[in-house]
């Protein structure tokens, strides 16, 4: 396994603040790549998981920072991309019960994975079964209400020895409160977590970018566009660059809004 972390998002798109949780080795380096956030306009967090006992110990190390309210479940090393994806999570943020995602992979045995009637509705979920019930895989991002930190109090480790957050999912499908949207066809849902995949999403980022001109998920971009920061941040941020090739693609933008005035 390479590097990964998990990120919690409160009130996902209105509070922007987050907590990165990671091993307590890898602490320094994300801290020296985001900082506090103030730069991106957002409040960043941290928090370490003494050791790899699963997914879901991430709402229990993180109560404090989750306060009682919805949160946001992100896996470090998931990627995705895909037309109108920031709008259906943004509509995904008032969630009761929990709201998962499906997509339909070759590999599901590696995954979460959901098992559908014929209506859509779940009705099963199991994490990496030997024999899977469907080919839709469940990816590393998830939205709760406020009973999730309650829930992963009471699950049990696996046998694997994990807090596994497909038991939170088993217990929310009990309750009659998972929800589950299929990601389209088309939508890229790509793993890094190991050598292989990590240089498949390199590929597939530097040819979709290359062929753009359009860099995706570029953080002071996105903090930019949401109007997290002003224009004369953004220039402070491109000029920190020192002159590279995000230096020149930030200040591009700056440029499009002038000559469109809009961003
Ligand atoms: C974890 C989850 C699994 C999910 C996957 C997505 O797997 O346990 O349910 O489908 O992330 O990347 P792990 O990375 O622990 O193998």
């Amino acid at each position: 396994e390479l590097n990964s972390y998990i990120g919690l998002c409160k009130d996902l798109l209105t509070d922007e603040s987050g907590l990165v949780i990671t091993a307590p080795d890898e602490l320094p380096a994300f801290q020296k790549l985001l900082g506090d956030g103030s730069q991106l306009g957002i409040s960043i967090n941290y928090a370490v998981q003494p050791s790899p006992d699963g997914l879901a110990q991430a709402f229990i190390i993180g109560e404090d920072f989750i306060d009682g309210g919805k949160v946001v479940l992100a896996l470090g090393d998931n990627i995705f991309h895909g037309a109108g994806l920031g709008s259906q999570l943004r509509n995904s943020t008032d969630v009761t019960g929990a709201h998962i995602f499906a997509y339909k992979v070759g590999d599901p045995q590696n995954y979460g994975v959901v098992e559908f009637d014929a209506d859509n509705q779940v009705i099963s979920i199991e994490e990496k079964p030997a024999n899977p019930k469907s080919s839709f895989a469940v990816p590393g991002l998830y939205f709760y209400d406020e009973q999730v930190v309650q829930i992963a109090k009471t699950i049990r480790p696996s046998a694997r020895g994990e807090l596994e957050i497909t038991s939170i999912h088993q217990r929310y499908l009990e309750d009659g409160r998972l929800t589950t949207t299929i990601l389209e066809r088309g939508t890229a849902w790509l793993d890094t977590g190991t050598f292989d995949s990590l240089h498949a999403a390199s590929a597939y980022v530097k040819i979709v970018e290359e062929r753009q001109g359009y860099k995706i998920s570029c953080l002071e971009e996105i903090a930019w566009r949401n109007e997290w920061i002003s224009d004369d941040d953004l220039k402070t941020l491109a000029l920190g660059y020192n002159g590279n090739s995000f230096t020149t693609y930030l200040e591009s933008l700056l440029r499009v809004k002038l000559q469109n005035n809009r961003r």
